[in-house]
């Protein structure tokens, strides 16, 4: 179905299923810990063998020798695999490192060889047998050092369009000279790792020259693409499988070196082979969000009208990589005549940097949101009136593109009202709570909204239900849920009577989870699917399908009704593709993110004690499942404010806290009280379910707000996250 002119009356408007706080289908599953994850998939491939990864313990250089004999002769050791025996590989684009290295080492904990053994245990202990010769080269490990290296390089989403490295409008310089009010600051965010619960993990069986991998990844077709290109094997030839995911955060976009270690494992032991990273590999041979630096420069007229902004980022990654896109949002978000947006790389013998939790707008929002901030107080304005007053409702730079719908200041006003904001003290260090000073910030919260072809096949079974099959993946996010709310909406039935299966690459290609594009993307292939298999099934009864209504599991037409059973059999296959809509208008939801936190006054320590966020992103397809995903991202953007930092060792080259007891992340006690309002809103421009994506939305200007709310309380501006206690003392 091609979706190029905006959404009228369907029906997906008679909101019996979609749009109602529906419990998670996969939530008992999830809950009694029955959700069969990859790692304990007993059930497929038997004569499972275990395959254990050994990393560099170098960041870069070169392997002189490798001994396996006393790995080979340890106890139940099937094989080992280096790239001395691995056969001829192939790279894929989308890994900036190889996943299997040898001789070269391009970074720390980058896989050299996959010892199968056969229980876990004897991997392991043979991994550790392994012993490599390695010549050291020096390496790039600070990013400070290299920032006078970095040349500008734009914006790429990886499969999006590419921006110029530098991009303008206007005359910043001229604007920001001749502006009375400025400010000029920097920013700083660490390397963050993505830290999700499920570790990566992958079974990898072999049946003659065709691979299944059971694994745990978010983007089936890429890793299908992306492993078959490595092992130089058709596309036909690889068979990925990942129902259950237990966290991805991004780390899962692309398969790791659990997926091709385990395959080259299970080739040479001729027999399946599961590996796990531990979680102490994952933050170094995996992939992290790169630290950022952030120029901000911005001038406004007295009365505090934007006239000059500036956005410049660098980060790092290695050779052939690509940047943290923070300044992205900088294009968009706010009105005014003259900008300057820049993203600069440095080169970084780091692992690789690639995306988490809505890489760019995260980080980008903590530097701008709280730049807005500091320009509020300059100009003696109350920060949500002064971004409400640079409000835009088109892309500021290129203003014939407008908003497909766009209320942010909605958002924010109605999150000042519900928060209490007219209780806040703009004065900083004046509210007090015992040994706590209290302070209370708030940010806008903005993320695109990213429209692609997701497909679906669908089918009547024998009882008149519904079966769904499509490769989307649900990370935890409820894509089950929606799309069976979807299907049952389209087709007129129960929600029970529609089995969601996701997740496999023998079904129709999907959208795939990333980006907050899931869940509207692959609903509106389900939707394309259901409106052809209504075709279907009208023709089948002999129904004339323009007024054929579904509903009660019943079709009727005229005066002859039928049961979708006597349609047993009728299936469809289709997809959504979109047409210009999105080159017309500019797609991206908003929000309005409040924080209240108390400082102790005598230790630094920072207690957050509420949050609001409200958002807009078109109709939520089930509100439920949406407030959990913008919760759960609330408590991301706090981890980032507060907590999260990968600390590099700039003499070695590598991520030293690398578990989740050295890096930390905020638990229940540290989240006391969230609320999430959505708007009330349906965009027409967006898709056939007028939905937006959200989840993503709901972790970009979180810590911006942490951090205004820490100024409020305490007036200290720290602009370098994490903001631990030792920075407010
Ligand atoms: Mo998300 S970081 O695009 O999985």
């Amino acid at each position: 179905m091609k979706f190029d002119k905006p959404a009228t009356t369907n029906p997906i408007d008679q909101l019996k299923v979609v749009g109602k706080p529906t419990d998670r289908i996969d939530g008992p599953l999830k809950t009694t810990g029955t959700a069969p994850y990859a790692y304990e998939r007993h059930d497929v491939a038997s004569d499972q063998a275990y395959g254990y990864i050994v990393g560099s313990a170098i960041a870069k250089g070169r392997i002189n020798a490798v001994d396996l004999a006393a790995a080979k002769a340890a106890p139940g050791v099937i094989e080992i695999v280096t790239w001395q025996n691995a056969g001829p590989l192939g790279k894929s684009k989308s890994h900036t490192a190889k996943l299997l290295a040898g001789p070269e080492i391009e970074h720390y904990d980058q896989a050299i060889a996959i010892v199968v053994a056969e229980t876990f245990e004897q991997a392991r202990a043979a991994a550790r047998m392994v012993r490599i010769d390695y010549a050291r080269a020096p390496g790039r490990f600070d990013l400070d050092a290299q920032i006078k290296s970095a040349p500008p390089v734009g914006e790429d989403s990886g499969e999006g369009s590419h921006s110029p490295p530098i991009a303008r409008h206007g005359d910043f310089d001229g604007a920001f000279a001749a502006a009375p009010v400025k400010l000029d600051a920097v920013y700083r965010t660490p390397d963050q790792s993505h830290a999700m619960m499920e570790p990566h993990a992958t079974i990898a069986a072999w049946e003659g020259d065709k691979l299944t991998l059971w694994t745990s990844n978010q983007m089936i077709a890429w890793g299908v693409r992306d492993l078959a290109q490595t092992l130089m094997i058709p596309k036909e030839k690889v068979r990925l499988v990942s129902p259950y995911i237990g966290g991805g955060f991004g780390s899962k976009l692309w398969v790791r070196a659990d997926a091709l270690m385990a395959a080259l494992g299970a080739r040479a032991a001729k027999r399946p082979v599961k590996v796990a990273l531990a979680r102490a590999q994952i933050m170094n041979n995996t992939t992290h969000r790169p630290a950022t630096v952030q120029h901000i420069r911005l001038g406004a007229t007295k009365d505090g009208k934007l006239t000059a902004i500036a956005h410049e980022s660098w980060s790092g990654d290695l050779p052939g990589g690509g940047p943290e896109t923070a300044p992205s949002q900088t294009k968009l978000i706010y009105a005014g005549a003259n900008r300057l947006i820049a993203t600069r790389l440095a080169t970084l013998d780091l692992p690789e940097g690639n995306a988490m939790r809505a890489p760019g707008e995260a980080p980008g929002m903590m530097a701008l949101e709280v730049a807005m901030d500091e320009m509020a107080e300059k100009l003696g304005m109350d920060p949500v009136a002064f971004r409400i007053l640079n409000d835009t409702q088109v892309d500021p730079m290129k203003p014939e593109r407008r908003y497909s719908m766009r209320n942010m200041t909605g958002c924010l006003k109605l999150g000042a009202e519900k928060f209490g904001w007219a209780k806040r003290n703009p004065k900083p260090g004046q509210m007090r709570d015992g040994n706590w000073l209290v302070g209370m910030g708030v940010a806008a919260g903005f993320r695109n909204n990213i429209t692609t072809k997701s497909a679906a096949r669908v089918r009547i079974d024998d009882k008149g239900g519904i079966v769904v099959e499509t490769d989307m993946t649900d990370i935890g996010t409820g894509s089950y849920t929606i799309i069976a709310q979807t299907a049952a909406e389209v087709m007129g039935v129960p929600l029970d009577q529609v089995k969601v299966t996701l997740g496999d690459s023998s079904f129709p290609e999907a959208a795939g989870s990333g980006g907050q594009w899931g869940a509207a993307n692959s609903t509106a292939g389900v939707y394309a699917a259901c409106m052809k298999l209504r075709e279907a099934v009208a023709a089948k009864l002999g129904f004339n399908s323009a007024d054929a209504a579904f509903t009660g599991g019943r079709v009727t037409s005229g005066n002859r009704s039928a049961t979708l059973a006597d349609a047993a059999g009728s299936s469809a296959e289709d997809g959504i593709e979109y047409g210009d809509l999105g080159k017309t208008y500019q797609q991206s939801t908003f929000a309005g993110h409040f924080v209240e936190v108390g400082v102790d006054a005598w230790t630094g320590t920072v207690r957050v004690r509420r949050m609001l966020a409200v958002c807009a992103a078109g109709r939520i397809i089930n509100p439920k499942s949406a407030r959990s995903q913008v919760i759960g991202a609330m408590t991301m953007g706090v981890g980032a404010a507060l907590m999260e930092h990968a600390v590099v060792d700039k003499r070695f080259g590598f991520f030293v806290n690398h578990d989740l007891a050295g890096y930390e992340v905020p638990v229940h006690a540290d989240i006391p009280h969230q609320e999430v309002i959505f708007l009330d809103e349906t965009d027409p421009i967006a898709g056939p379910l007028k939905a937006k994506g959200v989840g993503e939305l709901g972790i970009c200007g979180v810590g911006g707000a942490v951090a205004n709310a820490i100024y409020n309380a305490t007036g200290v501006r720290v602009r370098d996250y994490p903001i631990t206690l030792d920075k407010l003392i």
